[in-house]
C-alpha cells in the first residue's frame, strides 16, 4: 500500500529540510519537485524550448549544484506558469508518490493538483523576510556571495508568480495542515512534521 505525503509551500519555507527528514524517519522516498522546474529552466536558460525540455527530462539532467542558484530559481517559476510544461511532468510525479514504499513529495500544487489524495497534506509558510534569511544562509555556505536586498527580491518575484498563475497556483489545499516555521528551529519543524504525519499514520 502506497502512503503519500504532500508538503507545499513558497520558496525557501523550509519544505525541503523537512521533506528529507520525514522522508528518513519513515523510510519513505522523497521528491524534490522543484528540481524538476529548475531542471527545465536551466536548459531553457542555455537554449532549449521549454515544453521539449519538459518532454525530454532524464533522470540525469536533476543532478547538480548549478541548479541550485537564484537565476535558474527564477527561470524555473517561469517556465513554471506554462501548463503544457506542468502537464508534461505530471505522470513522473503521480508514479513517484504510488511508490509501495511510501513518498514524500514536496513542491507547490503536491497536494492540490498532483496528489489531491494524499494521505498527509502539509503547507509549510515563514514570513518573506525569514526565509530569504535562511536562503541567503544557505547560498552564500555555498560560497555564492550574495546580499540580503537581492535574495529578498528573488523570493517575493517567485511567490508572486507561482501564487498569481492560472495553472496550479501556489496555494493551500483545503485539507492542508498549516506549517508556520517562522519561529521554529528547523528541529524543531521536523519534529511537528513528523507529528503530523504520525498521526495520520495511527
Ligand atoms: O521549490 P523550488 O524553489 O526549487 O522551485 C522552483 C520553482 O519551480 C518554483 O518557484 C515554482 O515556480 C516551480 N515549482 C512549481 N511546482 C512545483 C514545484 C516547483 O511550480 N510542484
Amino acid at each position: 500500500m502506497s502512503f503519500t505525503v504532500a508538503i507545499d509551500g513558497p520558496a525557501a519555507a523550509g519544505k525541503g529540510t523537512i521533506s528529507k527528514a520525514v522522508a528518513a524517519h519513515f523510510g519513505f522516498a522523497h521528491l524534490d519537485t522543484g528540481l524538476l522546474y529548475r531542471a527545465v529552466g536551466a536548459k531553457v536558460l542555455r537554449g532549449a524550448d521549454p515544453l521539449e525540455a519538459a518532454q525530454t527530462l532524464e533522470p540525469i539532467d536533476l543532478e547538480g549544484e548549478n541548479l541550485r542558484t537564484p537565476e535558474v530559481a527564477q527561470a524555473a517559476s517561469k517556465v513554471a506558469v506554462d501548463a503544457d510544461v506542468r502537464a508534461a511532468l505530471v505522470a513522473f510525479q503521480r508514479q513517484f508518490a504510488a511508490r509501495s514504499d511510501g513518498a514524500v513529495l514536496d513542491g507547490r500544487d503536491i497536494g492540490t493538483v498532483i496528489c489531491p489524495a494524499a494521505d498527509v497534506k502539509l503547507f509549510v509558510t515563514a514570513s518573506a523576510e525569514k526565509r530569504a534569511r535562511r536562503r541567503l544562509d544557505e547560498l552564500n555556505g555555498k560560497g555564492m556571495g550574495l546580499g540580503f536586498a537581492e535574495v529578498l527580491a528573488d523570493v517575493q518575484a517567485r511567490d508572486k508568480r507561482d501564487s498569481e498563475r492560472a495553472t496550479a497556483p501556489l496555494k493551500p489545499a483545503e485539507d492542508a495542515v498549516l506549517l508556520d516555521t517562522s519561529d521554529l528551529t528547523a528541529e524543531q519543524a521536523i519534529a511537528q512534521a513528523i507529528e503530523i504525519v504520525q498521526a495520520a499514520r495511527a
